[in-house]
């Protein structure tokens, strides 16, 4: 037998071939074992069954010839078809025709049509792709095809499926991230610690996760109390997964703390995720979607939470503020210097993944965002800003402002945002502003937001006149 064989063993090749051949025997006997009775001759009265109910008869017709002729047609239309397709065991047919054979057959087609559409995706950064609204269809597509059953028609997921379209990512949630996640799958298990803990103890840690998300009142404060000292020793070690503060550990457990529950946030569904633990496994598709494709479907999940191909506001690193605190602490320092700042003020240190500098413009007025606690300009600021530096070429005034966040000491921000404000302006000039058309402005207020929030530190840059 050969190798292709949809069958473990030979004997099923040949029984199929029985049973179809005496199917076909059977046919024709059928057929022509109805087929004694003749057409009445002429002037012959047609006969009946013999048989009668309250009077009513039934005659013994013959087969109507064309019915009987339709009958033979088929007959031999089956014996043709098994000749040229499968189905006679493992006989291949004439035509040699297989549904895999034809679905590689399209497969082979569709590259061909779409395979340099895929192709001059795969040369565009994701950003670009997520925005593209042809990507965007394809994307939209494949994930229709491969992904809503479990995430949902709008990616918004359901109770153990995570949510695509919100900024919370159990695994990361930047590109290289998402496709990883995409490519090879991933598996998260949460142990059952009902067992260890007893039911008490299950309530108690219960009460503690609640404490960290929910309001006052929703909770027992006994209970979180107990429950704290559960969570951060034996025998559970909560801690070593989801982080000393709940906060989660990237691609260990997840954050606890920001009321967005994979599970379920409901007292009962923390109390059975506790006690019983929970299993979780998305598969790989690296099967599925060869490299192009994948990167076009990563561009859309990107895309799902990041409209309009903007990545999000970066979050905040440890990176303290306070490392430049020994730069001159001269808070009217950003008003009175007017020279460009050396060109070292730009040479970039390596900024944390999560936390990029970012660059937007609109209307007259080019916003400069930072890393926390740096003053490197945004790469691709030259871009973005293109018609600020025009501007500011014909002659425009481009005065510059720099703002911080409250975290950190007041001085160490104020000598934070100059240096920022002179990194800006030192990027002007090096972008062909002649260095009288730039003004350095110290703004009313310097701290421009609360809190760790990338908007705060942020260096603005206005036309006037
Ligand atoms: C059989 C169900 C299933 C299918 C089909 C599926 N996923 Fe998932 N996916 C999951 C589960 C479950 C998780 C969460 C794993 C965990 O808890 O860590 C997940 C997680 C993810 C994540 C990570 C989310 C995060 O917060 O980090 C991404 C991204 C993702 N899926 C994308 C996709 C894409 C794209 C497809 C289609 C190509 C797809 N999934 C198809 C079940 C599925
Ligand atoms: C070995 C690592 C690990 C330890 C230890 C651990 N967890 Fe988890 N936990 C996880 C993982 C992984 C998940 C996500 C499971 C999933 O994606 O399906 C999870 C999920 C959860 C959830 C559900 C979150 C949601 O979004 O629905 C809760 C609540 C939780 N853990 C609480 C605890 C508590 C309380 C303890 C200590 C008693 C604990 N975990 C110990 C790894 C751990």
């Amino acid at each position: 037998m050969n190798t292709t064989s949809q069958f473990t063993s030979s004997f099923w090749h040949f029984y199929i071939i029985a049973i179809v051949v005496v199917s076909f025997i059977g046919l024709a006997w059928l057929l022509l074992s109805q087929n004694v009775v003749k057409p009445p001759k002429k002037g012959e009265e047609v006969k009946t069954m013999g048989h009668s109910w309250d009077g009513i008869e039934e005659y013994n017709n013959p087969l109507p010839r064309w019915w009987f002729w339709l009958y033979v047609l088929t007959w031999f239309f089956g014996i043709g078809y098994l000749a040229m397709y499968p189905g006679l065991g493992d006989y291949k047919g004439r035509f040699g025709w297989s549904s895999t054979g034809q679905y590689q057959e399209e497969v082979k087609a569709a590259n061909q049509e779409y395979g340099s559409l895929y192709a001059k995706f795969a040369k565009m950064p994701i950003e670009q792709v997520a925005k593209d609204p042809e990507a965007k269809a394809i994307g939209q597509n494949m994930f229709n095809t491969y992904c809503i059953q479990c995430h949902g028609s709008d990616a918004k997921g359901s109770k153990g499926f995570p949510n695509l379209t919100d900024h919370d990512w159990l695994w990361g949630g930047d590109p290289a991230k998402i496709q990883e996640t995409i490519k090879s799958g991933r598996k998260a298990t949460m142990a059952a610690w009902g067992p260890a803990l007893g039911e008490e103890g299950v309530k108690d840690v219960a009460h503690y996760v609640m404490s960290l998300s929910k309001k006052e009142g929703q909770y027992d404060p006994d209970r979180a109390v107990r429950g704290k000292a559960l969570f951060h020793g034996g025998p559970a070690n909560c801690y070593t997964c989801h982080g000393d503060k709940g906060q989660g550990v990237q691609g260990v457990g997840p954050n606890l703390t920001d009321d967005v529950w994979l599970w379920g946030g409901t007292q009962k569904n923390i109390i059975e995720t506790i006690t019983n633990g929970r299993n979780s496994t998305m598969p790989a598709w690296d099967n599925f979607l060869d490299k192009d494709k994948l990167h076009i479907m990563t561009a859309y999940v990107w895309g799902l939470s990041n409209k309009d191909g903007k990545a999000p506001a970066p979050k905040a690193v440890a990176t303290p503020v306070q490392s430049v605190a020994s730069a001159p602490a001269a808070a009217s320092a950003a008003q009175a210097s007017a020279a460009p700042a050396p060109a070292s003020a730009v040479s970039a240190p390596t900024v944390p993944a999560a936390d990029k500098a970012g660059v937007s413009y609109d209307a007259g007025k080019g916003i400069f965002y930072f890393a926390t606690g740096k003053s490197d300009v945004a790469a691709e600021a030259d871009k973005v800003v293109a018609d600020l530096v025009k501007a500011g070429k014909e002659g425009k005034k481009l005065v510059v402002s720099g703002y911080t966040d409250s975290t950190g000491n007041a001085a160490a921000n104020a000598a934070l945002s100059k240096k920022r404000a002179e990194a800006v302006q030192a990027f002007l000039t090096k972008q062909g502003v002649d260095t009288k058309n730039i003004e350095l402005r110290k703004p009313e207020n310097t701290t421009a937001a609360q809190g760790n929030d990338a908007a705060g530190r942020r260096v603005e840059v206005k036309v006037e006149g």
